[in-house]
């Protein structure tokens, strides 16, 4: 027997650990933010709309205090990113998770897909991740430590009619922490991405729960397994579908 392995002695520890969620306040990133207060650590949640950011902190103020903050910032602008990089900083002074969530799509076929939403998606799915990844991995670097997760989905493996930038813009993601892994696993930095098929996400309180779908909460679970996992262990490709 192995008592490192045995009694789980080994976990990452996620009390006072500080994370940055995209796409926060809403949706997926909005449970995957209390998933991760629950757990002790500390959020900084951000999106473009401050109300939707402001809401969703004073909603999880009321349980986990100081512990979460947020503000406004489009991932895909990089003076918006440095600002918010300064906010996490200034709160909580350090970084440990960025989870890239911030993302969407645009139900067009390729060939009528508007040039400016090629860009909008592109924008906030992958140079938003690249962005915010470029703000916090000088820290990570320095404290030989962290980890990036992007949301990607099952868009970033299989193509799908009627979603031609969403799968371009997914397969990229993958791509980027691939090659991103390379780069920083000497660093003692994990890069992963998480592949959902579709979430019954945004529900209304009253909706009753679609069994053949992912809940938000199937996620939140998964997030902190990995999280919590010891630095030692890689693990990749976790694909999520209902059932
Ligand atoms: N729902 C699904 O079935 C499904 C399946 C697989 C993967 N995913 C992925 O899961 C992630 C979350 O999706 P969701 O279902 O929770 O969708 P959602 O409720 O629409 O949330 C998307 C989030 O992204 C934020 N966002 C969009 N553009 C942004 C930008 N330029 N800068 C900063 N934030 C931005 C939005 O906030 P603002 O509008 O305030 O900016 C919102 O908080 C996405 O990456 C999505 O691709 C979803």
């Amino acid at each position: 027997m192995n008592p490192l392995i045995d009694n789980f002695s080994d976990q990452y520890q996620l009390t006072d650990k500080v994370c940055v969620v995209t796409g926060g306040g809403k949706g997926l990133g909005k449970t995957i933010t209390r998933y991760l207060l629950e757990q002790g650590m500390k959020v900084a949640i951000c999106s473009r709309n401050e109300e939707t950011i402001s809401k969703t902190v004073d909603e999880y103020k009321q349980t986990f205090e100081d512990n979460i903050i947020g503000m406004a910032c489009d991932v895909s602008n990089s003076e918006q990113v440095s600002r918010f990089k300064q906010f996490v900083f200034e709160k909580f002074g350090d970084i440990h998770v960025v989870i890239n969530n911030s993302g969407f799509g645009k139900d067009t076929l390729v060939w009528q897909t508007e040039e400016a939403d090629w860009d909008d998606v592109m924008d906030t799915n992958v140079k938003g991740a690249y962005l915010m990844s470029k703000a916090f991995l000088p820290r990570m670097i320095e404290n030989e430590e962290g980890f990036v997760l992007n949301i990607a989905s099952q868009a970033a493996l299989n193509g799908y009619a009627n979603a031609g930038v969403y799968c371009a813009s997914k397969f990229a993601l993958v791509g980027l922490g691939k090659a991103l892994q390379e780069e920083v696993r000497e660093h003692n930095i994990h890069v992963h991405s998480l592949n959902p098929a579709l979430i019954q996400s945004q529900k209304t309180s009253d909706e009753t729960v679609d069994n053949g779908l992912i809940q938000n909460e199937d996620i939140g679970r998964m997030v902190v397994y990995l999280l919590s996992q010891p630095r030692r262990l890689k693990i990749d490709n976790i694909g999520f579908w209902g059932f």
